[in-house]
């Protein structure tokens, strides 16, 4: 039986493991270089689950994972916006993830629903989700809960060094 509740400090380093197994999946074909070549300090920033950002989004989001007896099976990361294409709150969602070996058995249908539902009460207009362009298993899972897709992707601009 899969729970999902919100996360805690101390799930971190098993959301951590998931986060980045996920991440590893979907990146290592793409990858000049192999994995576990990466810079450790590229390595500790990526993901949600990086210290600050798992940080922030524990204290200020929507995050949630799914246990299965005292196991972490799933998360998902998600925040309010306060405005974006012209709605007012909607709740974005930055990441998730199932355990492969959980897949398949409604735990990210279950982690969405929770986490839309939630927002919904806090005045959620919409649900907005990160998804990778060629992740099948993502876009099916939000065509199963009722997303509109029409095919756009993220641009994303580094303000760092901009002039
Ligand atoms: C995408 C992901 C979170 C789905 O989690 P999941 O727990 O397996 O999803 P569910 O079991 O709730 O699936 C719900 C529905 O989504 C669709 N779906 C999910 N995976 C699918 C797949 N591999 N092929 C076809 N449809 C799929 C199905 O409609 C499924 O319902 P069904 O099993 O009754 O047919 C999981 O595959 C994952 O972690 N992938 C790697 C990370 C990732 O892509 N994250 C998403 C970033 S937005």
């Amino acid at each position: 039986m899969v729970e999902i509740r919100k996360v805690k400090d101390k799930d971190r380093s098993h959301v951590r493991t998931l986060e980045l197994f996920c991440i590893r999946e979907y990146l290592e074909s793409s990858l000049q270089r192999n994995w576990d070549d990466l810079p450790s300090e590229l390595m500790e920033q990526l993901g949600v689950s990086a210290k600050e950002s798992f940080d922030f989004y524990r204290d200020n989001g929507l995050s949630y994972v799914a246990m299965e007896k005292d196991q972490v099976v799933g998360f998902l990361f998600s925040q309010m916006i306060q405005h974006i294409h012209n709605i007012d709150q909607v709740l974005w969602i930055e990441n998730m993830g199932v355990h492969p070996d959980h897949r398949r058995k409604g735990v990210g249908l279950k982690l969405l629903r929770r986490a839309a539902l939630d927002a919904k009460k806090k005045g959620a207009k919409a649900v907005q989700s990160v998804i990778m362009p060629d992740s099948k298993n993502a876009i099916m899972l939000h065509k199963k809960m009722g997303f509109f897709m029409d095919g756009r992707k993220f641009a994303f601009l580094d303000l760092e060094n901009f002039k």
